[in-house]
């Protein structure tokens, strides 16, 4: 931008993406940018990081020529014609014309503020990317720069900046395995299937088909089945609406959906995702019939959310060809892709699960094969210490205010009215006789459901629901809940908004340290970008083991020591974070740690 003149090829993209790694553009970028681009322009790009394409840098004048030919040849040729001009260029720090007067410059600020604090929730750096761009309408160019260096400082050496940098290199992190080879061979995926057009399914297809990969869907029933295609093709008018997609791409992306009542065309599909009813008999079933439609080298994939990956695979006669693909709710939408190796799975199914994950637009991140894997595996411990809380005095809005506050993208209670309490409901029945006799468990929940409070599907859950899907506070349910905890001797007090944060996060903490005790997480990194794309976790916060390396891992366990003594053995302390605790590390150290051995 220090330059006279900017030619860019038709393809290029211009932009200042520093916010997104929690800094704000160096070097005079603050300050050059509204001289080129104008102040709302270059607020758009300096507080949002998006790049920006050529025409459109032509258009906002941040660049002078977009060159349909041969690049060098005719950049010259413009040079050549500017020189032939002989006029004095422009310097584009003296150009002063595009930086408005006040009035109409505080609209435009007041704007860009309430679009960082809605879209940038907690994110200090976008807030300062508008403070310097603002020095550039107020103060004069060299001014203007320091002001922006002095910003810059205070981000770069922010928590926040720290954090959303661990956040970009474990995006590309995860995808190293250790314990598998570089060159493992990465198949080609042209054709896929999937079994169930529900939630899932109907997501899952839509997944592969935004990724141009042509998709058989399979149901049981055709009224099932039409249901499914509904629900997608609402799912589609609903993006063609709000401008995401255009009709040609969503009539492309439907033409390659194809449904059908049988296994037909099945032997011909590269990989395929099982998302029928979670219930070990059924997936055993329907994997069986995998074995006999699919062809040998085909991948076989569940959408399971909690059952035994080997146990699946053991139903069929190629175990190594069969590995979790555990897509999150709306699976279309959210980035997380769990992949969960099972005992037998092979390595080029996971190197080509890692591929595809990336060909689908999602992070792939591998984990090992336990109930409820990782992401799962934390949330219920998460989900226990919320619910305890409420029992023991806190409000249902202020555990989810607090956690809001925090930065989760919602808080656990509304997660749960969102989720449908009936689906835990239903876990919890299916594994209460897993659990040690006498340890507390939540109890609330079970009531609301057995009164057919299932959350927003239903209308009332922890909150009510009017016609919209903001909820509602409901003092039927603080009655509940004081009745519950009248009935089980719980004494009720005050709790601050520092407890219900560390007792809700630390719980994540403690079972991600098992996690990666038992290995079923690779890395803490692992966990981080599991819980950024799959739970809400805020980015600037980096992650639960990110956040708790960040307060300090001997300050955590003390915490959950407390909690011990006060709560019981729910809350002992994981072995690893003992260790690490005592001996004054971190799980970034222990992540770097083995990858030396790896
Ligand atoms: P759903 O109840 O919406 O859909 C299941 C579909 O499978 C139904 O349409 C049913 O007709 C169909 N189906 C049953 N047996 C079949 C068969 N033999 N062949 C073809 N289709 C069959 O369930 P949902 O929520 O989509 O869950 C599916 C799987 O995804 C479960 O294993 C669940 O644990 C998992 N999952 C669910 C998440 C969620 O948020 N709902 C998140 C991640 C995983």
């Amino acid at each position: 931008m220090a330059c006279h003149y900017r030619v860019a090829a038709p393809a290029a993209q211009v932009g200042q993406p520093e916010v997104k790694l929690g800094i704000i553009p160096g070097a005079a970028g603050t300050q050059r940018l509204p001289r080129l681009a104008g102040v709302a322009k270059a607020l758009e790009m300096c507080a949002g990081g998006d790049p920006v394409k050529a025409p459109d840098a032509l258009a906002c004048g941040l660049i002078d020529h977009v060159i349909e030919g041969d690049l060098l040849a005719d950049a010259i040729a413009f040079a050549r014609e500017i020189v032939a001009k002989r006029e004095r260029p422009p310097k584009s720090r003296e150009r002063n014309d595009k930086l408005g007067d006040p009035q109409s410059n505080a609209a435009i600020f007041a704007a860009a503020r309430a679009a960082a604090a809605k879209k940038a929730r907690g994110l200090m750096a976008p807030l300062k990317a508008i403070e310097a761009v603002e020095a550039a309408t107020r103060l004069p160019f060299d001014q203007g720069c320091q002001k922006e260096a002095g910003l810059f400082q205070e981000c770069l050496f922010s928590d926040q900046s720290k954090a959303l940098i661990h956040v970009f290199f474990g995006e590309r992190a995860v995808a190293k395995i250790p314990d598998l080879p570089k060159d493992t061979p990465v198949a080609e995926i042209r054709q896929a299937a999937v079994v169930g057009a529900g939630t899932m399914g109907g997501g899952i297809t839509m997944t592969y088909a935004n990724a141009g990969i042509p998709v058989i869907l399979r149901e049981v029933s055709q009224e099932a089945l039409d249901r499914g295609l509904a629900t997608i093709r609402r799912n589609y008018d609903t993006s063609v609406q709000r401008g995401r997609f255009t009709q040609a791409f969503v009539d492309q992306r439907l033409a390659l959906i194809r449904p059908t009542l049988s296994y037909e065309g099945f032997d011909t599909a590269d990989i395929i995702v099982e998302a029928v009813f979670e219930g070990m008999e059924l997936k055993k079933q329907v994997f069986a019939e995998l074995d006999q439609a699919a062809k040998p080298d085909a991948i076989l994939a569940s959408n399971t959310s909690t059952l035994d990956i080997d146990q699946i695979a053991s139903a069929t006669s190629r175990p190594h060809r069969v590995i979790g693909h555990h897509f999150f709710s709306p699976a279309n939408v959210m980035r997380l892709l769990e992949i969960v190796r099972g005992k037998a799975t092979a390595p080029g199914v996971i190197a080509t699960s890692l591929a595809l994950a990336r060909k689908l637009g999602k992070v792939g991140v591998v984990v090992g094969n336990c109930r409820g894997f990782a992401g799962n595996r934390m949330f219920g411990p998460y989900l226990r210490e919320a619910q305890f809380l409420i029992e023991e005095g806190a409000r249902v809005e202020d555990v989810d205010a607090a956690l809001y506050q925090f930065g989760m993208a919602m808080g656990p209670m509304a997660t749960s009215d969102l989720a449908g309490l009936d689906v835990g409901w239903r876990i919890r029945k299916e594994y209460r006789h897993l659990e040690p006799p006498g340890r507390r468990q939540p109890l609330v929940a079970d009531r609301l459901c057995e009164m057919g409070r299932y959350g927003q599907k239903t209308g009332a859950g922890w909150y009510l629901y009017g016609s919209g899907r903001k909820p509602i506070s409901d003092p039927e349910v603080d009655q509940i809940i004081e009745q519950c905890a009248r009935d089980a001797g719980i004494s009720r007090r005050s709790i601050t908004t520092e407890e219900i944060v560390d007792r809700t996060i630390y719980a994540l903490v403690n079972e991600g340290a098992r996690l990666l005790e038992e290995g079923i997480a690779l890395r803490a990194v692992d966990i981080d970008i599991i819980y950024l794309n799959g739970y809400g976790f805020p980015a600037y916060r980096g992650g639960p083991m990110w956040y708790a390396d960040t307060v300090g891992l001997k300050k955590v366990y003390e915490r959950i020591c407390e909690f011990e003594q006060q709560h019981g053995e729910c809350w002992a302390p994981a072995p690893l974070l003992k260790q690490l605790a005592e001996q004054g590390k971190t799980f970034a150290g222990f992540d770097s740690s083995r990858a030396l051995f790896a």
